[in-house]
């Protein structure tokens, strides 16, 4: 089963409320919530007080990503702002082992986010305890940007990883996903695909998630 996350990085903010329930009558499954500071990204967006404000227009879970340093600082603010997923760069993390144990204490699934140069080795001894592992197709900070296809060995090496341990998580990939892109991603083994740009930037939204959900039939 494919889960469409759209990225409310690209959404009209200035009507955000209309704007996640518009994707959510379009179908999607996440509402994906891009966190930048301006130090781990060079880019500054949102923090837990958007997640609030969020939080009582969709019944869909809010799948947060916090491109933020040290995001232990933050947790439970997002989490008591609604925050259901919250996903962490191993790059952010000097201990991540701690950070994701702190995610799930505070009662969050908790998934870790990998940039595209960094191997799928730096998560071998975490992987059998988060709930997602999140593949970066573009170096963050922006929408908008093109998928980097070197990446895509990486969704195949986190999968037989899984699966080589017997543990069940999601593979998201964030980054340049469209309906073109979103093919190859869903071959080589993710079942969540975030779509900034492919989704809000698209007049008909049901149409666009449903484009990119199908995307491997065509
Ligand atoms: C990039 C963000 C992405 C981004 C995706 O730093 O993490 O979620 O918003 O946007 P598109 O789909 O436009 O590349
Ligand atoms: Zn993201």
């Amino acid at each position: 089963m494919i889960k469409i996350a759209p990225s409310i990085l690209a959404a009209d903010i200035s009507r955000l409320k209309q704007e996640v329930v518009d994707v959510e009558e379009g179908g999607a499954d996440y509402i994906h919530v891009d966190v930048m500071d301006g130090h781990f990204v060079p880019n500054i967006t949102i923090g837990p007080f958007v997640v609030e404000a969020v939080r009582p227009h969709t019944t869909l879970p809010l799948d947060v990503h916090l491109m933020i340093e040290e995001p232990d600082r933050y947790v439970k603010d997002f989490v008591k702002a609604g925050a259901d997923i919250i996903s962490v760069h191993v790059e952010a993390c000097r201990h991540l082992h701690r950070t994701i144990e702190l995610i799930h204490e505070q009662g969050a699934k908790a998934g870790v986010v990998l940039n595209p140069a960094t191997p799928v080795e730096t998560i071998k001894h975490i992987i059998q305890k988060v709930d997602l592992v999140l593949l970066m197709t573009v170096n963050p900070g922006f929408g908008g940007q093109a998928f980097i296809s070197e990446v895509l060995p990486k969704i195949e090496q986190v999968k037989e990883m899984l699966v080589s341990i017997g543990h069940e998580a999601d593979i998201e990939v964030d980054g340049g996903v469209n309906e073109e892109t979103a093919k190859a991603c869903i071959q080589a083994g993710a079942n969540v695909l975030v779509a900034g740009s492919a989704v809000f930037k698209k007049e008909n939204r049901k149409h666009a998630v449903e484009a990119i959900r199908h995307s491997s039939f065509e």
